[in-house]
C-alpha cells in the first residue's frame, strides 16, 4: 500500500467488506486495489508459532503473534495449508479442504484468526491446492476401493500401464519429486492395477480437470473459505492443472532440468486460464477486492503474466526475479522485463525472494551464483546477510507487491546442516538425498529467550519439529527489537518509509539514473534508491537526504560511500 496508516482500504473490523471501490478515486493506487502494491507475509504454519508445546506450530500460535506482523507494518497475511492432511508434504497433501488438521487446531480457531486479523487491520491469504489432493483423500481412497470402471477415477488420471501386463508406466513423465510420476495400485482383488498420476509424491494423485465434478468442487471451495472472510487465495502449483491431451511423452530423462525453460505437457498449458476466469467471476461476486495469487513457475515472464490477465487471477510470484543472482546488470534487466510483460495486462509485478521450498536469500547471495535454489552449503554469512538486507530494500521500492517469507526479517540463514534422520521433505527420499533440501528454510521461528525453542513453543527446553541452530538465540525478535542495526529494525523502518511514500510500491515503471558498473539507481517520484551490488564501496553525489540504509553510509567531501553489498533510499 501507498497511502498511510489511515488508508481506508485497510480492513476494518468488518471483514473485507465496503474496503475498496467507493475510496478508489480518492485514494490512487491502493483504491485500484489493495493488492497492487500491497506488503504481504508468508506464514509457513508448522514453523511459526507452537501454542501448545507439541513442537508444531498451529492456528492459536499464529493467532497470538497477529500483534507482531501488525506492528512489522505488512498489509495481509498468507498462511501455507492448515487443512486435513497426513502431511506427506508438509500439508500440500489435502485430505479434505474444508476441515483445519487437528495438529493446527480447529475451524474456530481459523475463524478467530481472521476475525483478529481483520480487527488489526491485516488480511489473509489461505493456500489453494487444486493440482493434486492427497492419496487420503475421500474421492481417491473411493476410487481405489471400487476398482476400474469407478466414476471416482474420472477425477484423476487413471491409466492402465504400458508392456505386456501393464507394468510400465503410461508414460514417461517424471515426477518433480524425482521417480517416475505414476504410481501402480492393486485392484481390490489384489492383483495389479491401473497406475495413477502424481507430478509430485505417490501421496499426491493428480486431479482430473477435465471431470466437471472437480472444478464444481473447487469453486465449491472456493465459497466455502470466502464465506469464512478469507481475502484471498495463494494457489498451488497454479500452472499445473491441466494436462496436454493424450498425454504425451517428452522423451529423454532428467526432465526436472527442463523445468522453468520449456512449456512441459503437465506445466503452463493454456487451458488452465478457462479455470482462473471461472474463479475471477466468484472472487468478483465477494465485497472487499479478494484475490488469488499464482504460484505458476512458467518459462517466462511474460508467460507469468498470462495469469493475470484482467479476468483472471490479481498476482502471480515473480519467480524470474527470485532466481536472479545478486548482479546489478542482471536484476535491471529483470526488473525492466518484468514491468514491461505487466504493463499490457495492467497488473503489478509481485516480487518475492524467499519462501518455505527454496534456500533463504540470505543463504543463496552467501554461496557463489549460479547454484540454484536448493543450496546445501552455508557459504559466507556475513555477505550473504548484507547482500539480502540489501535484496530487500530493492525489492520493498520496486512498483507492485512484494512477499516477505516468515524469518527473513530477522535475517534467518538457512539451516544447511540439519541431519538426514530430521528431514521430512519428501523429495529428498525420492531423490535419494541428492535434492529436496527445503527443510533448511522451514526451521521454527526464533522469538525469545536463550534456550530453544526460542519462545518458538511455551516451555524452554520444550520441542521444535525441527532443530534450531544454537546461534539463533541471537537472532530473535527479542534479540532484535529496540537495536538499529538489526534486521529486524531494518524491515519495520522499510515498511514504515514505504506507507508514509506514496512513490513507493505505487506505479508500474522505474526512472533509471545514471550509474557506473554494479550499481543501478532509480527515482520514483520524490524518492530515489541507490543499489551498489559490487565488492568494493562507491562513492557517489547525494542524491538527497538518506531516508534508510542497508547498511552505514558515510559521507565524505559531499559525496556518500555507497558501501559494498548496499542499498540506499533517498528523499529527493
Ligand atoms: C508447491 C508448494 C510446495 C509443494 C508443491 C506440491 O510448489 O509450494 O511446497 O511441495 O507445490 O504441492
Ligand atoms: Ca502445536
Amino acid at each position: 500500500m501507498t497511502q498511510n496508516l489511515a488508508d481506508t482500504s485497510r480492513p476494518a473490523a468488518t471483514p473485507s467488506a465496503e474496503t475498496s471501490t467507493e475510496s478508489s478515486a480518492a485514494n490512487g493506487a491502493a483504491g485500484r486495489g489493495w493488492w497492487r502494491d500491497a506488503v504481504i507475509y508468508q506464514v509457513y504454519p508448522r514453523s511459526f508459532a507452537d501454542s501448545n508445546g507439541d513442537g508444531m506450530g498451529d492456528l492459536p500460535g499464529v493467532r497470538s503473534r497477529l500483534p507482531y506482523l501488525r506492528d512489522l507494518g505488512v498489509d495481509a497475511v498468507w498462511l501455507s495449508p492448515f487443512y486435513a492432511s497426513p502431511q506427506a508434504d508438509a500439508g500440500y497433501d489435502v485430505a479434505d479442504y474444508r476441515a483445519v488438521d487437528p495438529m493446527f487446531g480447529t475451524l474456530l480457531d481459523a475463524d478467530g484468526l481472521i476475525r483478529d486479523a481483520h480487527e488489526l487491520g491485516l488480511r489473509i491469504i489461505v493456500d489453494l491446492v487444486p493440482n493434486h489432493s492427497s492419496d487420503q483423500h475421500e474421492w481417491f481412497q473411493r476410487a481405489l476401493r471400487e476398482g476400474p470402471g469407478s466414476p471416482l477415477r474420472e477425477r484423476y488420471h487413471f491409466r492402465p500401464g504400458k508392456g505386456e501386463d501393464g507394468e510400465l508406466p503410461p508414460n514417461d513423465w517424471e515426477s518433480i519429486f524425482g521417480g517416475p510420476a505414476w504410481t501402480r495400485t492393486e485392484d481390490p482383488d489384489g492383483t495389479p492395477g491401473d497406475w495413477y498420476l502424481h507430478l509430485f509424491a505417490p501421496e499426491q494423485p493428480d486431479f482430473n480437470w477435465e471431470n466437471p465434478a472437480v472444478a464444481d468442487e473447487f469453486r465449491s471451495i472456493l465459497r466455502f473459505w470466502l464465506d469464512m472472510g478469507v481475502d484471498g487465495f495463494r494457489i498451488d502449483v497454479a500452472h499445473g492443472m491441466v494436462k496436454a491431451p493424450g498425454l504425451p511423452d517428452i522423451g529423454g530423462h532428467d526432465q526436472l532440468k527442463l523445468l522453468g525453460n520449456d512449456v512441459m505437457p503437465f506445466f503452463d498449458q493454456d487451458g488452465v486460464h478457462a479455470i482462473y476466469r471461472a474463479w475471477r467471476e466468484i472472487l468478483d461476486e465477494y465485497p472487499g477486492q479478494r484475490i488469488g495469487v499464482a504460484e505458476a513457475w512458467t518459462p517466462t515472464v511474460q508467460r507469468t503474466a498470462n495469469y493475470v490477465r484482467p479476468d483472471e487471477l490479481h498476482q502471480a510470484f515473480n519467480f524470474q526475479y527470485l532466481g536472479t543472482s545478486w548482479d546489478a546488470a542482471e536484476l535491471r534487466e529483470v526488473i525492466d522485463l518484468s514491468l514491461d510483460s505487466m504493463r499490457p495486462v495492467d497488473a503489478p509485478t509481485t516480487w518475492v525472494l524467499s519462501n518455505h521450498d527454496v534456500t533463504r536469500h540470505a543463504t543463496r547471495f552467501a554461496n557463489e551464483p549460479g547454484l540454484g535454489t536448493q543450496i546445501r552449503t552455508p557459504g559466507d554469512r556475513e555477505l550473504g546477510l548484507r547482500r539480502a538486507r540489501a535484496a530487500t530494500l530493492l525489492m520493498l521500492a520496486l512498483p507492485g507487491s512484494a512477499y516477505v517469507y516468515q524469518g527473513e526479517e530477522l535475517g534467518l540463514p538457512d539451516v544447511t546442516d540439519l541431519p538426514d534422520e530430521v528431514r521430512q521433505d519428501p523429495s529428498f527420499f525420492r531423490a535419494e538425498g541428492q535434492d529436496g533440501f527445503r527443510d533448511g528454510c522451514r526451521v521454527p521461528i526464533p522469538w525469545s529467550g536463550t534456550e530453544a525453542p526460542y519462545g518458538f513453543g511455551p516451555t524452554a527446553g520444550g520441542p521444535s519439529w525441527l532443530p534450531q541452530p544454537a546461534e539463533w538465540a541471537e537472532l530473535s525478535v527479542e534479540v532484535q527489537t529496540g537495536d538499529p542495526t538489526s534486521t529486524l529494525e531494518l524491515y519495520r523502518s522499510a515498511l514504515t518509509i514505504r506507507r508514509e511514500q506514496a512513490d513507493l510500491g505505487a506505479g508500474g515503471s522505474v526512472e533509471w539514473l545514471e550509474t557506473g558498473e554494479h550499481l543501478l539507481s532509480f527515482r520514483r517520484g520524490s524518492f530515489v534508491c541507490t543499489v551498489n551490488t559490487g565488492a568494493e564501496p562507491v562513492r557517489i553525489a547525494a542524491p538527497g537526504r538518506i531516508l534508510l540504509s542497508s547498511a552505514e553510509a558515510v559521507a565524505v567531501d559531499g559525496e556518500t560511500v555507497l558501501p559494498a553489498d548496499s542499498t540506499i533510499w533517498w528523499a529527493v
